[in-house]
């Protein structure tokens, strides 16, 4: 199984100031160093964290494959022409949300998502949609010509306690009939240390892509070595 790296949490910061950094692309490249498997951008269409120009610097100046998660937009489908990332991943997309709630309604979008994933196929990107753990979807996703897709694994993360066995057994049965299509199964949102070790049950599963907790715990990572190194700057003062 490999891993994704979703570094739109890194730009977060960036933008919070203002200032170039932190800069996506250097953590992408410390992904790469890490042994990442590829990297993840979402560009927004408010662009509260990734910018265009990280998009191109980043299928650009850094070793792993690009995925490209955007929602199906004119403007944006242009700018991935333009970039040719490795990969696109199509996703909902609500202006007030705080992260992607669900997984696409490929059924009511049928006709607008089939011309895209054409035009970015004809461009020789792979086009992967995000959707919910649900067999008509997964049918449509089959029907429509995406050689792949991400099954939304937040809605198992997030879930109390005693919802999780429900909605597993949606997810692994999802994953069963997507790879009995010959679908490629990815699957993201939610996924930390603590609940690696049940998505681990779900089958068939080609790359996690992750974002948040490792971002969150890269902070934590950092912390004591950011302050050692002020102290020893510090240590400069004359005054
Ligand atoms: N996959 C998709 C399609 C997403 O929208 C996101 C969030 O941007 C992720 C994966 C990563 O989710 P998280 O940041 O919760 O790990």
């Amino acid at each position: 199984m490999k891993l994704g790296v979703n570094i739109d949490h890194v730009a977060t910061l960036r933008q919070a100031r203002g200032t170039v950094y932190p800069d996506p692309l250097d953590a992408a490249i410390l992904c790469a160093r890490a042994g990442a498997h590829g990297i993840t951008a979402h560009l927004r269409e408010d662009r509260r964290h990734i910018q265009d120009d990280d998009i191109f610097r980043l299928k650009e100046l850094q070793p792993l494959p690009l995925n490209l998660e955007m929602a199906n937009v004119e403007s944006i489908i242009e700018i991935a022409l333009s970039v040719k990332p490795a990969e696109v991943c199509i996703v909902p997309e609500k202006r007030q949300e705080l992260t992607t709630e669900g997984g696409l309604d490929v059924v009511a979008h049928y006709d607008a998502l089939k011309s895209t994933v054409e035009c970015l196929s004809e461009a020789g990107i792979e086009v992967s949609l995000f959707v919910d753990a649900d067999q008509e979807i997964i049918a449509a996703c089959k029907e429509i010509g995406a050689p792949t897709l991400e099954l939304h694994t937040g809605t198992y993360c997030d879930a109390e306690p005693n919802e999780r066995a429900i909605c597993m057994e949606k997810l692994i049965d999802a994953a069963d009939f997507a790879y009995s299509l010959g679908l490629k199964v990815n699957a993201g949102h939610g996924i930390n240390q603590e609940n690696l070790g049940a998505i681990f049950c779900i089958p068939h599963l080609d790359t996690l892509n992750i974002g948040h907790s490792i971002v969150c715990r890269a902070v934590f990572h950092g912390l004591e070595i950011s302050v050692k190194e002020m102290l020893v700057g510090m240590q400069e003062y004359e005054g």
